[in-house]
């Protein structure tokens, strides 16, 4: 059963083994235990004091003993640029993909179908889809080119990282900071979900400006684990992500052999059940910032390199409001998936869970037609919507989609007919 340390950013300290962590110094001429000290950064030296990242491994070997890496033939994993090709302006979306069939793991499911920026800037994100049926044996991961926000569509996972262990479900997310190695097991068997592969500035919490000191995602519900190790010798493999591309070499030991850590720069979950969810309790519907569990701020203040947002159970009490999603055309570019249930500005169908969606900057959309009738003529006693729950990347960049992704079966051709049954009601 994995364990958890409390709090966002926090800096923590922790030891698998008694009397392996030092005390008063990160870097002591003989670490206890026959230990290597190791710093792990996660933002430049000179990062002002809060946005400062960086922790202190005390492992069995350095990570510096491994072999050259060589080009891995991974083949879905992609980084954007993805093609030459021209991003049409077109709503997009698509089916869920069934369960993987055949023995796959987390790391070679990963299947790119969108993104966008630059991983040599870091600038922008890319999404993947992973649908797995088997854990990782004997191999390890880890992305130099960004961070990781895991989100479970369909079965458990459990991450075992180089500073413990998580155990994730759907309704449950974790982030793995860029470089953490790490194995994903698949406890209920069959695992598919989502991944934001963040390669802007760590995600991090919003500022909760006139809300106040508390409400959105409370620091304390992020768990962070204990440090659990491997001293395991034999034959092992290293698959890395670097530079846009994939890459592997062989170790003689499992890489995840931290006996004791301490610092702010480390893997955290965080159940989405626990989002203290804010809306309107007068009029109108609120824009979907009220919801961001995560954001990752670009350089201009304000604009998100990437915000992660769910739809959760909720109230809905407005008065005299239209209480869906509104019709919308938006600067900032919208990725949204569905964990579980229906989602309320598509009742109509062909949104389902493990499906996504794409809306990109100034493409309309908004309610089908179904429900705007519905939402028009409804009765507006408090209602609660439950059984539910979709989630939202949004990025001040276009999401690309992938060829691979254009050449899914599940990519629906006729999205835009849900909102042609749109009526003219204008009497003039
Ligand atoms: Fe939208």
């Amino acid at each position: 059963m994995a364990k958890y340390l409390s709090g966002f950013g926090n800096e923590h300290a922790t030891e698998a083994k008694a009397g392996t962590l030092p005390h008063g110094q990160n870097s002591p001429q003989r670490v206890p235990h026959g230990l290597y000290a190791e710093q792990l950064t996660g933002s430049p030296f000179t990062a002002p004091r809060a946005r400062n990242l960086r922790s202190w491994l005390y492992r069995i070997r350095p990570s510096v003993v491994h072999k050259p890496f060589a080009p891995y033939a991974h083949g879905t994993l992609q980084s954007p640029p993805f093609t030459d090709d021209a991003v049409s302006p077109n709503q997009l979306r698509w089916s869920p993909a069934p369960l993987a069939t055949g023995q796959v793991d987390w790391v070679d499911s990963l299947f790119t179908v969108a993104g966008n920026g630059d991983v040599y800037g870091w600038s922008g994100l890319a999404v993947h889809m992973y649908n797995a049926s088997v854990g990782m044996k004997d191999r390890y991961f880890y992305n130099a080119d960004g961070e990781l926000l895991i989100v479970p569509q369909h079965g458990g996972l459990t991450l075992r990282t180089e500073l413990g262990v998580l155990d994730i479900k759907p309704t449950e997310i974790a982030v793995i900071p860029r470089g953490i190695k790490f194995a994903v097991d698949l406890p209920d068997g069959k695992a598919r979900g989502y991944v934001a592969e963040n390669y802007g500035s760590p995600l991090t919490l919003p500022d909760l400006g006139p809300i106040g000191a508390n409400g959105l995602a409370n620091p304390r519900d992020f768990l962070t684990p204990v440090a659990a190790y491997e001293d395991k010798d034999g034959t092992f493999e290293l698959v890395a992500k670097f530079g846009g591309n994939v890459w592997t070499t062989p170790l003689n030991h499992s890489p995840l052999d931290v006996v004791a850590w301490h610092g702010n720069y480390a893997p955290y979950k965080y159940d989405l059940t626990l989002f203290n969810t804010m809306n309107t309790v007068s009029f109108d519907h609120p824009d979907p910032s009220i919801f961001t569990v995560l954001t990752s701020q670009a350089d201009t203040h304000g604009t998100a390199n990437l915000d992660f947002v769910i739809f959760p159970p909720r109230w809905m009490v407005a008065e005299d409001t239209f209480r869906p999603p509104y019709f919308h055309r938006n600067l900032m570019s919208e990725f949204m998936g569905l964990i579980y249930g229906i989602y309320d500005g598509k009742e109509g169908g062909g949104f389902e869970p493990g499906g996504f969606s794409i809306h990109n900057c100034m493409s309309a959309h908004g309610p089908d037609a179904a429900v705007f009738e519905k939402a028009s003529a409804a009765d507006l006693k408090p209602h609660k919507i439950e059984g539910t729950l979709a989630f939202m990347f949004e990025s001040k960049y276009i999401f690309k989609p992938t060829a691979q992704a254009l050449a899914l079966v599940g990519l629906q051709g006729d999205y835009h007919t849900c909102w042609q049954g749109l009526k003219k009601h204008f009497k003039g």
